[in-house]
């Protein structure tokens, strides 16, 4: 069989508000990401998921879509996205467009129809609500002016399909036809566990993402994306689809991937696991038992960045950490996605004033819970002070940078060795050399307390979770370390890539 380009591919994650500003209006947009596709070649990914752009009042940034098949005039226009298409292309990049299928805007049409009493069966429309609460916090029912209540899993302006409903499946067909004839690559399916909810709507104990559960994951939803899958294919090129799967199960997670449905689905169990060599091999084990591809992720614009999650009382810690569990990725059968600024070693940003903050979690919670803000704080690229080249100078980005991203720019660690930047640069041009000549197929060597060493075929990988140094098993050639290795010992918190 010949191995397709998602196999292996390393996917950068554009959360596309907060990547670049070419408009000089504060926040990101398709031209930003344009220019900077040079500095995504050479960081070296294969391909880029770009966040929701489509017209949108942006209450939760855009993941509640007016128009499925349009642009906001924030981000720019149809014309920018099919010249970013054209250009990544030219750079030998892939492009995964983000489809929110689980809920619409309340913004768009058919709910602004279905609340003038037009065709609320293509949304959850109930004449009394159950005990649902919404994953931002809250109840998942909002009143309409004639006493009906409408369900919505997430923001009170994201009402949720039907999926019951026909007429939902044959739109959005044609919604992933109108971005497969415009030459996208793939694409990322939000909340792919969502759509159907279980029949009679029954209360519920626990609703947090589970395999069982009147919510999430219901047998219906793999026809759904059997039906996506044969649209895929019937089109030139490896065309792709990756579920954003959050579940307790890894054989819930297979079932997303079984040959006739997604290619790919998120790991997030492995973004989840505690800095622990047994954690990472359980996490390892589970899903290369489980899954045909395997996927890899630390960070994304919805959890804390991996470098903050990773930190302790020392300093240093978390930056360490978080080169390390790099190299580890990296090395791993499948693939990885990135989320944009980890490459330059970006922490979470803690103190955004309330003021500031925009995430819908933020004011759901009434303050209680932070939200995600801190992860999606715009790009530092250049300069000593806000907005580093994010927007044109004077203007105001749309969320506050700290004054410690002068450290952490683009143009401040290009060319520094030492850098996380070219750290990431190395790494992935080593992988890009390596990843077709080893097999797919891991084993495991016996390893010392607190560390996992393993290898694919002539690569041994090797990572010291614990306190101490560990020694090194035997080696040719160091091909590179996420941080100092001296003699035969593997310090703390370090990876390395061996050549056996
Ligand atoms: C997904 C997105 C998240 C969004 C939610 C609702 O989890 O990643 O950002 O808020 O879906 O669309």
């Amino acid at each position: 069989m010949d191995i397709p380009w998602w196999r292996d591919a390393v996917v950068y994650e554009i959360y596309v508000r907060s990547f670049a500003d070419a408009s000089g209006d504060g926040v990101g947009d398709l031209v930003g990401v344009r220019e900077r596709l040079p500095y995504l070649a050479q960081l070296g990914v294969d391909a880029i998921w770009l966040t929701p752009f489509y017209p949108s009042p942006m209450a939760d940034g855009g993941y509640d879509v007016a128009d499925y098949r349009g642009v906001d005039p924030l981000f720019g226009t149809l014309a920018d996205f099919e010249a970013l298409v054209a250009d990544a292309h030219t750079h030998g990049m892939k492009v995964l467009v983000d489809i929110v299928p689980n809920h619409s805007s309340s913004g768009h049409p058919w709910f602004q129809e279905a609340l003038a009493g037009r065709g609320r069966d293509r949304y959850v429309f109930r004449d009394e609500p159950n005990n649902w609460q919404s994953t931002f916090s809250g109840p998942a029912w909002t009143q309409v002016d004639d006493g009906q209540w409408y369900l919505h899993l997430f923001a009170p302006e994201q009402p949720d399909f039907n999926w019951r409903n026909p007429e939902v499946h044959e739109e959005f067909l044609d919604v992933l036809r109108f971005w497969l004839d415009r030459g996208v690559d793939g694409f990322r399916i939000d909340v792919a566990m969502g759509l159907y909810k279980a029949e009679g709507l029954p209360d519920v104990g626990d609703q947090s993402f589970m395999s069982v559960s009147p919510i999430w994951g219901q047998p219906e939803v793999h026809e759904v994306y059997r039906q996506w899958r044969k649209l895929l294919e019937s089109y030139p090129g490896e065309r792709m689809a990756v579920g954003e799967v959050w579940t307790d199960s890894a054989a819930d997670l297979a079932l997303y991937v079984r040959p006739d449905e997604l290619h790919q689905s998120f790991n997030f169990a492995w973004l989840q696991a505690p800095w622990s060599p047994t954690a990472f091999k359980k996490v390892i084990d589970d899903t290369l038992g489980t899954v045909p591809f395997a996927t890899w992720v630390l960070s994304n614009h919805d959890v804390v960045r991996h470098r903050t999650r990773y930190d302790t009382a020392d300093p240093g810690t978390g930056l360490a950490r978080a080169k390390a569990a790099l190299l580890v990725m990296l090395a791993l059968p499948g693939s990885a996605y990135l989320y944009q600024g980890e490459e330059l070693g970006l922490p979470e940003v803690k103190d955004i004033p309330p003021e500031a903050r925009q995430d819908p979690i933020f004011f759901q919670s009434k303050g209680t819970l932070p939200g995600r803000d801190g992860c999606r704080v715009p790009l530092p690229w250049s300069g000593d002070a806000a907005p580093f080249g994010f927007s044109p100078q004077g203007v105001d980005p749309w969320l506050p940078q700290p004054g410690t991203f002068a450290a952490l720019t683009a143009e401040a660690q290009s060319g520094d060795s030492d850098s996380t930047l070219e750290f990431y640069r190395r790494a992935l041009a080593c992988r890009r050399d390596l990843v077709r000549s080893i097999p797919y197929h891991l084993e495991w060597m016996d390893s010392p307390e607190g560390a996992l060493f393993f290898t694919r075929g002539s690569l041994t990988c090797v990572i010291n979770c614990g306190p101490e140094p560990v020694p090194l098993p035997p080696y040719d050639h160091l091909i590179m370390s996420s941080g100092p290795i001296t003699g035969d010992s593997l310090p703390p918190d370090t990876a390395a890539w061996l050549q056996a």
